[in-house]
């Protein structure tokens, strides 16, 4: 039995074929890497700062993953490139759909994984080079919570297999 394909949008086919901003940033400032264990895919980002002004100024990413986490690694290295850590920081992964042309339903999850990387590697950036500023939240958000639970799965997971 054939499965109906998923209905991507043209630029999550473009992103796919065609990813920009791909590949491993030997120079990052900072580095997050995020996984799930439900699907198995992985997403690292790398990110370039001017650490005098808080500026993205380069974003890369590695994807072992599907099309949808691909595409949406691809667009949100370009959302942030130029911005200040301040504004990314405010994109969620509606944002990442909407640019993508909307994500399939089922695809959520694969930006919501994209977007909880660049905020853990936001999160790492000031705990290791400088103090939170106010505008960081301590409470996490919906995405990373989304992250951290997939953690906790792989890590249980990980336990039943050692034991
Ligand atoms: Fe796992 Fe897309 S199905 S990231």
């Amino acid at each position: 039995m054939s499965r109906a394909p998923l209905p991507y949008s043209q630029k999550i086919i473009e992103l796919f074929k065609n990813p920009k901003n791909a590949g491993k940033m030997e120079d990052a400032t900072v580095t997050a890497s995020v996984g799930s264990p439900i699907c198995g895919d992985v997403v690292v980002i790398y990110l370039k700062i001017n650490e005098e002004n808080d500026v993205i100024e380069k974003a890369t990413f590695e994807s072992y993953g599907c099309a949808a986490n691909i595409a949406s690694s691809s667009i949100l290295t370009e959302m942030v490139k130029g911005k200040s850590l301040a504004e990314s920081w405010k994109i969620g992964w509606r944002d990442i759909a909407r640019e993508l042309g909307e994500l399939p339903s089922v695809k959520a999850h694969c930006g919501i994984l994209v977007v909880g990387a660049l905020k853990k590697a936001i999160r790492e950036y000031y705990s290791k080079k400088k103090p939170p500023p106010k505008w960081l939240p301590e409470e996490l958000t919906a995405e990373e919570k989304h992250v951290l639970k997939e953690e906790k799965i792989a890590e249980a997971l990980a336990k039943k297999v050692r034991a």
